[in-house]
């Protein structure tokens, strides 16, 4: 599936893609595995021809987009973490009962206050201020034993969009598992997919996948890879 798995260029116009097919693969990329399991992420999938076209546009037009069947864009929601965090919570209540605190197991002790007040110390912001207040005091605690860095607004965008890409690429390889092709995009106006998306401020494109159905001139020539010795590093 790895070695298939191809950033394709040109999709066959005759070949449809099923979207309930297509929509299957997205719900299996939600289960990637992802920053504190907090799902920061939403999924669009575009199927109506205008739609497609207008995104297309937004794509530079590049060929990956303007063959493209459908379009599945990862939208980072970095905002949503207070709406995550009450899911978190309500889910840990459904499987530890709601009883005081002093009689949960030690585990649900740490799940509870992992959610109630690490992740919420974590993601809280006010223009950025309190990032570099976190930044700060991890790096003087760094001073003394091995802590986490990532404590600026930032470090939270990269922790945000990590974990989508990794639903990106779950996503492609379930494409790739029922023959169906896709090619990630970072060429894109994000700021005019955004709008198109009516999304509020806080969310963020995290890159637009095209999919289809592979011509054989869609896929540009063998692959290429810096050879493995060049960053495989074994200490
Ligand atoms: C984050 C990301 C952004 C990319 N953006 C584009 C893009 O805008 N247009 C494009 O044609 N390919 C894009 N690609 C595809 C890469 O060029 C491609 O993955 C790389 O050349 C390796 O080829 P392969 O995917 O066939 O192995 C992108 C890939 C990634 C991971």
């Amino acid at each position: 599936m790895v070695h298939t798995r191809r950033s394709v260029r040109k999709y066959d116009p005759n070949k449809p893609l099923d979207p309930e097919k297509v929509r299957q693969c997205i719900e299996l990329a939600t289960l990637a595995p992802n920053s504190s399991n907090m799902q920061l992420w939403e999924f669009y999938h575009i199927c109506e021809e205008d739609k497609l076209k207008k995104l297309s546009e937004y794509c530079f037009n590049q060929n990956a987009a303007s063959s493209a069947q459908q379009m599945v864009i990862m939208v980072v929601r970095k905002d949503l973490w207070r709406r995550r965090v009450k899911s978190q919570i309500n889910y840990l209540k459904s499987i530890y009962g709601e009883k005081p605190t002093k009689e949960y197991s030690k585990r649900a002790k740490f799940a509870f206050t992992y959610y109630g007040k690490v992740i919420p110390f974590s993601y809280a912001d006010f223009l950025g201020i309190f990032g570099y207040v976190r930044f700060t005091l991890y790096w003087l605690i760094g001073l003394f034993k091995p802590i986490y860095r990532q404590g600026r607004n930032s470090d939270m965008r990269i922790v945000a969009h990590k974990s989508l890409a990794l639903a990106a690429q779950t996503f492609m390889l379930a494409m790739t598992n029922i023959n169906y092709d896709t090619c990630p995009m970072e060429g894109i106006d994000t700021l005019r997919i955004k709008k198109l998306l009516h999304l509020p401020y806080g969310a963020e494109i995290n890159m637009v996948v095209s999919c289809g159905i592979r011509l054989p001139e869609g896929v540009y020539g063998d692959r290429f890879r810096v050879p493995f010795d060049e960053v495989y590093k074994n200490i």
